[in-house]
């Protein structure tokens, strides 16, 4: 089968200045105003509406926003916007006293332990992927779908496993029309103009959030009485977590918002990863072809284990170049507090810094061949500065579900890749959506075969 030398890429626009005239249209993409020039240029900035932006890909000033000056950029206003309905003050979202007592009741629960220690849910969860991809040899199907089913198992087994008070399912609907309404976030809100300007399609709690905070609640109480279960779940590890300077424990709503955080940062991002990486294995057969040598001769015909990780260095280079050229958090977004200078141009307080870790991931100062599929890029981590790759973003508040996300998509794909080919179907290909994660527009759509 012939392929088009490159895989799929977002189509940027050569010209952003049409922003004013494309918000009359109620839903607009991320994607167009993204310009093409944020690929080759450390940083550019405009002026939409009243409100200043810049758009930093420059890993020198990533470093000063996300580590050395972090106190003068919070998460912009519309990050709270978007994720305050449904996740409350939260970890994601809060700032300052309130976030750092969060973090650290928090850190002990992702520990290297006790991530090792969640393995074999992942490992269920492998396993009836398996199954259920069995059940299509000879014919296509959307992995997209399927990871999405997947990663779903891991993120509500590892939350609220086996309690009788959670209907799984209502909350799976809840989650999905939540992200739904987020998809509909106006350019305006990310721009960061300010919420007084009108806008169409603003996102409101949804009756499917209320009820499945007060599923959680219940749930939580009844876990309280009820002891902790064999392997402790992220439930489990929160109840005990403890800020260890001030002995602050989380209250019932916020250890509800913090569980939902989890499934919302952790379970679509990570379906994502898992996809877009299927769909490189099926655009270069020789990377897939090798992967799958290196899962066999490791797993024997078993699913991947956390102990089997270390062992599968090829698959989790897939997994990292997967998330340069995909990254599912596709775009960070703060507000200065201040006045400051990036690449040597000024900041105002007020101003929109964002982050856009899309072109950053292709800017062609920091990575040769940007858009080509190479997974010996990441054959040596050291080699790569620190700030030029952020699929996690960075400093205090990295992504604390990173090192989960990076076992559970190494442990899927191995145990995926060991049994069956995936073959890309011409014409079929799926187109990069940037909202506020990148998404395969109409699936990942690929046929499969046994091996
Ligand atoms: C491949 C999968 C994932 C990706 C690409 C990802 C990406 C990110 C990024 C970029 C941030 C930083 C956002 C910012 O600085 O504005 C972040 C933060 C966060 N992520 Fe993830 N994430 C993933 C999986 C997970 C998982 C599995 C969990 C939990 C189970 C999780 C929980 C969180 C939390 C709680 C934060 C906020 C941390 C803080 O501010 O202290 N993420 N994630």
């Amino acid at each position: 089968m012939t392929h088009s030398p490159l895989p799929v890429r977002v189509p940027l626009v050569l010209e952003p200045q049409g922003i004013l005239e494309s918000l009359r249209t109620a839903r607009r993409n991320v994607l167009e105003i993204i310009p093409d020039i944020a690929t080759k240029q450390p940083i550019v900035s405009g002026k939409t509406a009243i409100v200043k932006w810049h758009m930093v890909m420059d890993p020198k000033a990533l470093r000063r926003v996300l580590l050395e000056n972090l106190d003068n950029y919070p998460k912009s206003n519309v990050t709270k916007n978007i994720l305050e309905p449904a996740i409350g003050d939260s970890l994601f979202v809060a700032e300052g006293a309130h976030w750092r007592w969060q973090r650290r009741a928090a850190s002990p629960v992702f520990s290297h332990r006790n991530v090792q220690n969640l393995g074999p849910i992942m490992e269920r969860a492998a396993e009836r992927s398996v199954e259920r991809v069995q059940q299509h040899l000879g014919r296509a199907m959307d992995l997209f779908d399927e990871m999405t089913k997947t990663t779903f198992d891991v993120i509500s087994d590892v939350t609220f496993s086996g309690d009788d008070g959670i209907d799984q399912m209502a909350i799976h609907d809840a989650i999905d029309r939540y992200i739904e309404d987020i998809a509909k976030v106006s350019i305006l809100d990310i721009i960061g103009v300010p919420t007084w300007v009108p806008r169409p399609g603003r996102i409101t709690g949804s009756r499917g959030l209320k009820a499945m905070k007060k599923m959680a609640d219940r749930a939580i109480e009844d876990r309280k009485t009820g002891g902790a279960r064999d392997i402790p779940d992220l439930l489990d590890l929160l109840l005990d977590g403890e800020d260890p300077k001030t002995k602050r424990q989380m209250s019932t709503a916020e250890l509800r918002d913090n569980l939902l955080t989890f499934i919302v940062a952790g379970h679509e991002t990570t379906a994502l990863t898992l996809s877009w990486a299927l769909y490189l294995c099926a655009f270069d057969p020789q990377v897939q072809e090798k992967a799958r040598l290196e899962a066999q001769s490791v797993l024997n015909g078993r699913t991947a284990t956390a102990e089997d990780v270390p062992n599968l260095p090829y698959i989790r280079m897939i997994i990292d170049e997967t998330l340069r050229l995909y990254p599912p958090a596709a775009f960070l977004s703060r507000t200065a507090q201040g006045t400051d200078q990036l690449c040597d141009r000024d900041i105002w307080k007020g101003d929109t810094v964002m982050l856009p870790v899309y072109a950053l991931h292709r800017n062609e100062l920091i990575w040769p061949e940007p858009d080509k599929f190479d997974p010996e890029r990441f054959s040596d981590p050291k080699a790569i500065d620190r700030y030029a790759y952020l699929p996690f973003g960075n400093g205090p508040r990295v992504c604390i579900g990173a090192q989960f996300a990076l076992q559970e998509a190494v442990m899927i794909l191995a145990s995926l890749l060991s049994k069956f080919k995936f073959t890309s179907i011409p014409g079929k290909d799926p187109q990069p959506i940037m909202i506020l994660t990148l998404r395969p527009e109409g699936g990942v759509w690929l046929m499969v075969e046994e091996v």
